[in-house]
């Protein structure tokens, strides 16, 4: 088990297949209404993913050991739901917020990301818990560059979100990402600056933190997948797949629809 290097036709494969899971978000992203059913959404999604980008979405039957294969195209997570949330045809309502996780593979390579999206106006609580994940992942992201290590990401996303009052969710992490959806190395978002691989050149990655306005305990639900946060506390998720460079990092899943950055980060790329 080791590490697979992109080499430079990888890079560019990983790059095409990383814009196209985030112009899918940037497609749905006006979609998202109240009234509108995950269902909908995922065949929306869908069909612009196999018919208009050429590409196929990896969830779609998706069965890693133990799981049974995972039934649509795209996962939706509404509110306490933390991941791998299941699209069915309950409407959204106002003041939810949702994640929406896209994964495509475009001639062989994958690209993962998500973003939280708000359904019509929400509370300050559910908005606060939205920006302060993405700001989370951010944190994790700039710490990528060669001779940095696992840890040191880790580190960064839980500093950042327990000191804002939140918990970290331990039981699912990022992951190495190429022809494979989900490779090694795997991505904590915990952990001890100077712990875990070092990170060389080549290397492409997710990270993807799962914050929690109250505890991080989670639990499954009987469908399998969708994973709940225990006290029923409201959860957020942002993803990105990232490239180390030879002096940082490239931020793979970027696209015109990305939200503005947080002030403390000043490229997507160097
Ligand atoms: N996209 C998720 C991730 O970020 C994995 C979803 S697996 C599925 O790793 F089968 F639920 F789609
Ligand atoms: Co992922
Ligand atoms: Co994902």
């Amino acid at each position: 088990m080791t590490i697979q290097l992109k080499d430079e036709e990888g890079i560019r494969g990983m790059r095409v297949a990383c814009r196209l899971a985030a112009e899918v978000l940037d497609y749905l992203e006006p979609l998202i209404k109240p009234g509108i059913t995950t269902n909908e959404i995922d065949k929306l999604a869908h069909d612009y993913m196999v018919d208009v980008q050429g590409c196929i979405p990896a969830p779609l039957n998706y069965a890693p050991n133990g799981y049974k294969p995972y039934p649509k195209s795209i996962c939706t997570s509404i509110n306490h739901q933390v991941c791998h949330g299941i699209p069915n045809d309950k409407p959204l309502k106002k003041g939810d917020i949702l994640n929406v996780d896209i994964t495509t593979i475009k001639d062989g390579w994958h690209g993962d990301t998500s973003r939280m999206f708000s359904v019509g106006e929400t509370s300050i609580a559910a908005r606060r818990l939205c920006q302060l994940t993405f700001e989370a992942m951010w944190h994790g992201i700039v710490m990528v560059k060669p001779g940095a290590r696992l840890g040191d990401i880790g580190y960064a996303i839980q500093r950042f979100a327990e000191g804002q009052g939140c918990s970290v969710v331990r039981e699912f992490c990022g992951h190495g990402i190429g022809r494979g959806f989900h490779e090694e190395p795997q991505v904590l978002h915990y952990g001890k600056p100077g712990t875990l691989e070092e990170l060389v050149p080549g290397m492409i990655f997710t990270i993807e933190p799962m914050i929690n306005a109250g505890r991080r305990d989670i639990k499954e639900l009987g469908d399998g997948w969708t994973i709940v946060t225990r006290d029923h506390s409201l959860s957020a998720q942002w993803e990105h797949t990232v490239l180390v460079t030879p002096t940082g990092y490239e931020v793979l899943t970027l696209s015109a629809g990305s939200p503005a950055l947080p002030s403390f980060v000043t490229t997507t790329a160097c």
